[in-house]
């Protein structure tokens, strides 16, 4: 981190708890040099490590990052093999350093739907860094926003049915403890890289409130400094959440 960036950044002020991102854009660059796909999606990895390590630094505590959607499972074959190798791989290599950085992983999605070996790879590395103090990163696989929101439904269901629940006392908070990132705080920024505009089925519930931030950037280009700048940029974003701009004052700024 650059030393005015430390000075912006340093005292945690102005850095979202919660960022989010869809990772987009690999395909394209891997197609810009003539290359196959997967390498596009290998540049992503690096990425990741890039991105992991700037937020660590600027004192982000939760990072989520949207890795394979619910609906990525209908790409070629190939593709989806390729995926789900990079990922297992990288769990592998990256865990390790991840602990000692005191770095707790956390995977939310469709975990029926993934090869037993990603999720052995998944569950040896929620448990190995469970007890860790400092970043939360979540990685997004086989997950979609409203699959979420459905087997949270189901489970609410069947507690009302049981006797469990209230249906009447239901409250906000009560919802949100179904939902795959029970415990964890709304996003505050997503950012998305690649060009489009638009959320993709990820997080529903937890963007509620979140500013959204879209750069043209393809995903394997993206680096710390690019990751400085959405921050700088939600910094100056006035957060109303649904108050008037005289109530929130300058104390509403992020
Ligand atoms: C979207 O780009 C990217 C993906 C569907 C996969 C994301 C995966 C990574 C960044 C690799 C490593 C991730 C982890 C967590 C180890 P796209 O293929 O849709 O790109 P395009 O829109 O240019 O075709």
């Amino acid at each position: 981190m650059s030393d005015e960036t430390a000075e912006r950044h340093g005292s945690g002020k102005g850095v979202p708890r919660h960022i989010a991102i869809v990772m987009d854009g690999n395909g394209r660059w891997a197609r810009a040099r003539l290359m196959p796909r997967q390498a596009g999606h290998r540049a992503g990895a690096e990425a990741v490590r890039r991105v992991v390590e700037a937020a660590g630094q600027m004192g982000v505590e939760v990072l989520t990052l949207f890795a394979f959607s619910s609906e990525n499972w209908a790409r070629p074959q190939e593709e989806v093999s390729v995926l789900m190798e990079l990922f297992v791989r990288t769990l592998e290599k990256e865990s390790i350093r991840l602990h000692e950085h005191n770095v707790r992983i956390r995977m939310i999605g469709e975990r029926t739907r993934l090869s037993s070996r990603l999720r052995e790879q998944i569950e040896a590395a929620e448990a190995l860094t469970a007890d860790n103090t400092g970043m939360t990163l979540v990685i997004a696989a086989s997950f979609g926003g409203r699959w979420d929101i459905v087997q949270a439904t189901r489970r609410i269901a069947a507690d009302a049915r049981d006797g469990r629940l209230d249906p009447e006392a239901l409250q906000e908070q009560d919802v949100a403890s179904y939902l795959s990132l029970n415990g964890l705080p709304d996003a505050d920024l997503l950012i998305r890289t690649g060009g489009e505009k638009r959320i993709s089925n990820f997080l529903l519930w937890h963007l509620a409130y979140a500013e959204l931030h879209f750069v043209d950037t393809l995903w394997p280009d993206f680096g710390a400094e690019d990751l400085r700048d959405a921050v700088d940029v939600f910094a100056g974003r006035e957060r109303r959440f649904g108050r008037t701009g005289d109530q929130v004052g300058r104390f509403g700024r992020a």
